[in-house]
């Protein structure tokens, strides 16, 4: 079956979808996204994830095509229309396609924003990858300063996960002056004497819709977080490790640039929080 996508109002068979070359997207890289999972049919921290979305538009000047509300109506379209019932709904939104290239932005009355959207089905919550744990490298961070916005500049970020796959390895974590930012595309965190440990909110890291669940989620059970900055050395001697994003949830990490963590098999407290953030999610989606 044929992907049914949006572009800009309309729903259309992937293979017509079409946007213009001088596309900003396309171009510049001037664009924002969102990736929203959707488990049994349903929404995960949808809110969540259009809150952040505006706060993107936002930084960046950028207009929305669509308000707000009507979002979720096309997000809940698209699940329909191509009945999906586990993976995500990815969006996009960028400054439009003006006349012609330019480095200045386009005045937004007469370039409109383009918006794209499109599912993808993915075994999500019984990941294989969750019963053995995946193996991460660390490569710099060599990414711009504004990675609280979620832009579409994922060109750094791909090379990271090329890194890791020639080396043998499943994923990268950045690191910068010493201390690990986040993983290519989600957060990370580390686990020593039952404490969970992750890098403190700043412009440095994406702020993880998915990270605020788990770490809400973690207090309300009685664990305890830590929020401070962690280097690979103390990362490769925790007791165990973990990442977090939309597409893996909780994601145990085993081995981080050769060397086994903990025990080298997913650990506890990464799977606790494995089961109540799948548990909880299912329990709020829309
Ligand atoms: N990535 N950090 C980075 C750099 C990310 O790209 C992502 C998400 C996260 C986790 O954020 P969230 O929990 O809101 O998904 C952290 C998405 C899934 C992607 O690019 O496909």
């Amino acid at each position: 079956m044929s992907r049914i996508v949006y572009v800009n109002g309309e729903y259309l068979p992937e293979g017509e979808a079409k946007v213009s070359i001088f596309d900003r997207g396309f171009l510049m890289a001037d664009g924002i996204y969102e990736v929203t999972s959707v488990l049994e049919g349903k929404l995960v921290d949808f809110e969540g994830h259009v809150l952040r979305l505006q706060r993107s538009l936002s930084e960046l000047d950028m207009a929305s095509p669509v308000d707000m509300d009507e979002l979720l109506t096309i997000h809940r379209e698209l699940v329909a229309r191509n009945e999906l019932d586990e993976g995500g709904v990815y969006l996009q939104i960028t400054r439009g396609a003006p006349a012609d290239r330019d480095f200045v932005f386009p005045d937004p009355a007469e370039t409109p924003s383009t918006i794209v959207m499109f599912t993808q089905s993915k075994n999500l919550a019984n990941a294989p990858s969750v019963q053995t744990g995946i193996s991460v490298i660390s490569i710099e961070d060599l990414r711009w300063g504004r990675r609280d916005i979620k832009t579409v500049q994922l060109l750094y970020p791909s090379m990271g996960k090329m890194m890791a796959k020639k080396a043998g390895a499943d994923d990268a974590w950045l690191v910068e002056d010493g201390f690990v930012t986040e993983g290519t595309s989600n957060n990370a965190y580390i686990v020593k004497g039952g404490k969970i440990i992750t890098r403190q909110l700043s412009n440095d890291i994406l702020h993880g819709i998915t990270r605020a669940a788990v770490l809400r989620f973690a207090s309300e059970a009685q664990m305890e977080v830590e929020e401070r900055l962690f280097s690979i050395e103390e990362a490769q001697q925790a007791d165990e490790a973990f990442i977090t994003s939309a597409t893996t949830f909780v994601q145990p990490v085993v081995k981080i640039d050769g060397e086994t963590v903990g025990t080298g098999t997913p650990g506890p407290v990464a799977m606790r929080l494995r089961e109540i953030y799948l548990d909880e999610s299912r329990k709020a989606a829309i």
